[in-house]
């Protein structure tokens, strides 16, 4: 999984190419490189590290042009390597590409290519691209444009793309089949990307893509064609982010400013879907679909990753507020499974890229089944948004730090939103209850800075804990997936072991692991299994284990039976992973800083990933 950039203008190439890619370094950072085209020449920097290394390269080098394309590289076939890193360049050194994707069938047509004298020079599936544009141009394709749609057609798997081509300094190629691709439009000057961060300082007029579609970009426009060469109509779209929401402002971490920024993000989606006065709910999206919801009966939600657990928390909302039977799925899994629901089942996919690429395919397959399909997705235009058959947006703005935190608590609000909207329609919530279950979600955001106010003292626990062997991350009903998620921050941002159980399941093994080396965060704010929580605190206690409690303000009691309390705001139980969740978000961010760990870059691990 990878970044990619491609700018064709009037000023230095290199210079929007490089602010782009930093903008992209959280999709993937283990080499970069770029290419630009001047006075026929290809001028290609590749460097293996930081991007900073890959500037230096190229003020060293002076690399002029105001055509060009740059790509940030996350290593899937080929160790990071010089040679492996983009672009890469046919053998004539004529076409750069970059690659974001896997080409399933480059083996054989590497084969081919070799046996035919190419000389291949790296190990990736990429190269072929490149490879293959140049084989079919000296075979006399004759057009750039040709050769590309040949190439493309010989492809398995998927790819975005974008091509250079020094005889053709005039414009740039992109297309995409299974990865995100996007066109930009600015003032004369155009640009292709994978994500929409990289361009939204210079424009947010973008064009998205089809699969199997390739855009031809030339300064002052483009044209979108099939793989056939006819030209297809493609809408303009606006992205409505904000160019500070993709900025530290004064953070260390896009991280710990995605935490702070949540209490605003959930008053921007109170605003944009509720009528205040009428305390009334504005899901057009979810009234334009209200037919095939309101013949549901069954929901299956699946998603991966924090997703997922979002998901998991989910089920229990939905059967919760409307009493529809709820099923939760990892996508990898559910996209395999012989799958017995009917067409009277909803599938609710959550994805915050819209592209992570199993939830992709499990929504593909649950369409062929006739199932009705709704997604919930953060990034606008994206695959599994456009492939549904109908979306709701989170609105949490872009999210660059790869461990979800905003998108997530975005993901639990909808959530609410969704099961209020669909326990009305099954007339299982009546109006009463309905204004002052929407009353409590309006004081969230007050009660989140409340939440962001513990944060010293979050910092001091995560700090005491930071040297220990195990965390254990254990709950009980709505908060057992927020003790999943809990977990799985940690794992994720701190590099350390971190396992997360209901808390019922410890006595039946995980608790042969417990002595003084194992703290265990267990979520207790008062609910009708708190009795059992404080009596698990008292089992972990018992055998030397840590424990820190995350509890309701105002529990007196709890105190005794931990060694640290982290106080969250009192909310119905029902709604209780939303404030938890961001004491655990906080509690794993202050860990893995202590920890020394590079927050905003995990090791091996990709904001979105898009192959299997
Ligand atoms: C990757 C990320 C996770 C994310 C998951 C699902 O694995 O590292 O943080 O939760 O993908 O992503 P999605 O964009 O589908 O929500």
């Amino acid at each position: 999984m990878s970044g990619i950039i491609g700018y064709i203008g009037d000023t230095s190439a290199v210079r929007v190419i490089l602010d782009g890619l930093r903008r992209l370094e959280y999709r993937g950072y283990d080499s970069a490189g770029l290419a630009t085209v001047c006075d026929g020449e290809l001028f290609v920097c590749r460097q293996v590290g930081t991007l900073d290394q890959l500037d230096e390269q190229i003020r060293a080098q002076a690399v002029p042009g105001s055509a060009g394309i740059g790509h940030i590289r996350w290593a899937t076939h080929g160790v990071p390597a010089h040679e492996n890193t983009h672009p890469h360049t046919d053998a004539g050194d004529r076409i750069a590409v970059v690659h974001n994707g896997i080409v399933e069938n480059y083996a054989a047509l590497k084969k081919k290519l070799s046996s035919r004298g190419v000389r291949f020079r790296s190990e990736t599936d990429s190269e072929i691209i490149a490879q293959l544009i140049g084989f079919y141009l000296k075979r006399g394709a004759e057009t750039l444009e040709h050769a590309v749609h040949c190439a493309l057609m010989d492809l398995k798997g998927n790819y975005a793309i974008a091509v250079l081509d020094k005889h053709n300094p005039e414009k740039l190629l992109a297309a995409r089949s299974g990865s995100p691709m996007m066109v930009g439009i600015g003032e004369r000057e155009m640009f292709v990307t994978s994500d929409a961060p990289a361009i939204i300082p210079y424009t947010r007029r973008v064009i998205f893509l089809d699969d199997y579609q390739v855009a031809v970009v030339g300064r002052s426009g483009a044209v979108i064609t099939n793989l056939s060469g006819n030209v297809v109509d493609r809408q303009e779209s606006v992205i409505d982010w904000d160019v500070t929401e993709a900025q530290k402002e004064g953070y260390p971490y896009f991280m710990l400013k995605e935490i702070h920024e949540q209490p605003r993000m959930i008053k921007k989606i109170l605003l944009l879907k509720l009528d205040f006065k009428r305390l009334h709910l504005k899901l057009e999206e979810l009234q334009a679909i209200k037919q095939k919801l309101s013949a549901a009966h069954q929901i299956i939600i699946q998603a991966c990753g924090s997703s997922y657990h979002a998901g998991l928390i989910g089920r229990e909302i939905f059967e919760y507020f409307s009493g529809i039977h709820t099923d939760v799925e990892v996508s990898s899994e559910f996209r395999y499974r012989d799958l017995t629901a009917g067409t009277d089942c909803l599938v609710l996919s959550i994805s915050q890229s819209g592209e992570s690429g199993d939830t992709l395919a499990a929504v593909r397959r649950a369409k062929q089944k006739g199932m009705s399909t709704l997604s919930l997705c953060n990034v606008v235009g994206s695959s599994i948004s456009r492939e549904s058959d109908s979306v709701l947006y989170l609105q949490a703005g872009p999210e660059i730090g790869v461990a979800s935190t905003k998108s997530f608590t975005a993901q639990l609000f909808n959530l609410y939103l969704i099961a209020i909207f669909l326990g009305m329609m099954k007339r299982i919530i009546k109006r009463e209850l309905k204004d002052s279950l929407i009353k409590e979600l309006t004081f969230i955001p007050s009660l989140l800075k409340k939440v962001l106010g513990e944060e010293p003292l979050i910092e001091a626990i995560a700090h005491k804990y930071a040297g220990y062997r195990d965390i254990f991350c254990v709950g009980r009903g709505i908060n057992y997936p927020c003790a999943l998620e809990g977990a799985h921050k940690l794992r994720e941002i701190a590099g350390e072991h971190a396992s997360a159980y209901p808390a019922g399941e410890l006595k039946h093994g995980p608790i042969a692991l417990v002595d003084e080396t194992v703290a265990c965060v267990c979520i207790a704010p008062k609910s009708q299994t708190y009795d059992k929580m404080v009596s698990t605190m008292q089992k972990i206690r018992a055998r030397n284990g840590r424990v820190i409690a995350i509890a309701g303000e105002g529990d007196e009691e709890i105190g005794k039976y931990a060694d640290d309390v982290i106080f969250v705001p009192v909310v119905q139980e029902i709604f209780s992973p939303l404030v938890v969740s961001v004491a655990l978000q906080l509690f794993a961010y202050h860990f893995a800083v202590k920890r020394g760990r590079e927050i905003d870059r995990p090791k091996h691990l990709a904001k979105s990933v898009m192959v299997e």
